[in-house]
């Protein structure tokens, strides 16, 4: 008889988020009683479990630890993957990131290249070897196709920046988790985020935080027949997405693209090899609670494959117009104040969210507000998502 082997229980506590009456979103947890400096085996699967089970976890006390071993954990949360931030090296980042490396100055921890260093303003005289460092990027809704005045934005009237996934949809598969780290954030005053559209939606929150919402419950508002047809469909993305679409600009709520005609033509690209381009479902299923989440990162599609079962041919649409239409359409109603956490942190928590389950935003504040200074890091997963129902590998 084999012996019933059980897994360790876990030596942290996670507590689901408080949230108001008027708040619908249903993610994330709060864990204490965690090392991160020092984290067994058995912690790093009980952690990972958590993440994806609660989609986001803010994890307390880590004000001690190394900036290294916040990169040794992400790369025990995906021990097959090769060795690399899901965005590459810095060097090749920093040339070809397009929209990504537009703008700003991407830093990374002396002696810790993959983990990095986000957000602004003067770092300190010594920031783990980083010396006399000020970072200086445009504002980050800069590239929305309308504009926040200067008056009202030094006011902190504000916009989510760009609601996404952190994925290259080219050549690496996105990461399973991003890890972010708070070091230093001004804390006030509140900065308002509006929507700047037709709702007229607004919310409050603290500055220099990062807000989220969960493609799970995107999933979950929608209709049986478009449930139907993004479990079997799939989209497939530019080669070099974030060049592809570098000239394109943003709808003011930060979700999706203006639709000007801007796309790059294929040859104005970097050189790219076809095996590289990424096709998804748009469907992506949690590996550990089997949630079905609606991932699809609208600025950088250019064909989606529609059918609404294994059996039918799909349809072809290559016109983008089209294509953001639809989407615009479905994640367009879960991006409302009730849906939207912008979990707080201190200095010493990592926020860890499932990458493949949630879009988030980084929401601007004044520069006289205050520096931000946050670490960053992820590893390209060692595995393609996986939808309800497989896609042809090729088409
Ligand atoms: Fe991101």
């Amino acid at each position: 008889m084999t012996p019933l082997i059980m897994a360790p229980k876990p030596t942290f506590i996670a507590t689901p988020m408080k949230k108001t009456s008027i708040e619908k979103h249903n993610f994330g947890a709060v864990i204490d009683g965690l090392d991160l400096e020092d984290i067994s085996d058995s912690d790093v699967k009980a952690l990972a479990d958590a993440i994806w089970t609660y989609k986001l976890v803010v994890v307390k006390g880590q004000k001690h630890v190394r900036p290294i071993k916040q990169w040794e954990l992400v790369t025990r949360f995906d021990p097959k993957a090769p060795l690399v931030h899901s965005h590459g090296d810095l060097k090749t980042f920093n040339k070809q990131g397009g929209l990504l490396s537009k703008g700003r100055d991407v830093y990374s921890v002396p002696g810790a290249e993959n983990v990095r260093i986000i957000g602004k303003g003067y770092q300190g005289p010594d920031h783990f070897g980083l010396k006399e460092t000020t970072i200086r990027k445009e504002v980050l809704h800069a590239w929305h196709n309308d504009k926040v005045s200067d008056e009202i934005y030094a006011q902190g009237h504000t916009r989510f920046q760009r609601w996404h996934l952190d994925a290259p949809l080219y050549a690496r598969d996105p990461a399973l988790f991003t890890t972010l780290r708070c070091f230093k954030r001004p804390t006030q005053p509140n900065v308002t985020i509006h929507w700047d559209d037709a709702s007229g939606h607004s919310m409050t929150t603290e500055p220099g935080l990062t807000a989220f919402f969960s493609n799970v419950q995107t999933y979950d508002l929608m209709t049986d027949d478009e449930k139907m047809i993004a479990d079997h469909s799939w989209v497939e993305y530019a080669p070099h997405p974030y060049q592809w679409m570098s000239d394109c600009k943003s709808q003011s709520t930060g979700l999706g693209l203006v639709s000007q005609g801007r796309e790059k033509k294929l040859e104005e690209l970097s050189p790219y090899e076809e095996k590289d381009i990424k096709r998804y479902p748009m469907v992506w299923v949690n590996p550990v609670t089997g949630e079905r989440a609606f991932m699809v990162h609208g600025i950088c599609v250019r064909r989606a494959f529609m059918r609404s079962s294994v059996d039918e041919d799909p349809r072809v649409i290559d016109d983008v117009v089209e294509i953001r239409e639809w989407l615009a359409n479905i994640q367009q109603r879960v991006l409302k104040p009730e849906y939207i956490m912008n979990p707080k942190v201190e200095e010493g928590d990592i926020i860890m969210w499932a990458n493949w389950q949630v879009f988030h935003s980084a929401v601007d504040y004044p520069d006289h507000w205050g520096a931000r200074t946050m670490h960053q890091a992820n590893i390209g997963s060692s595995r393609q998502p996986v939808g309800p129902t497989p896609i042809p590998v090729l088409v």
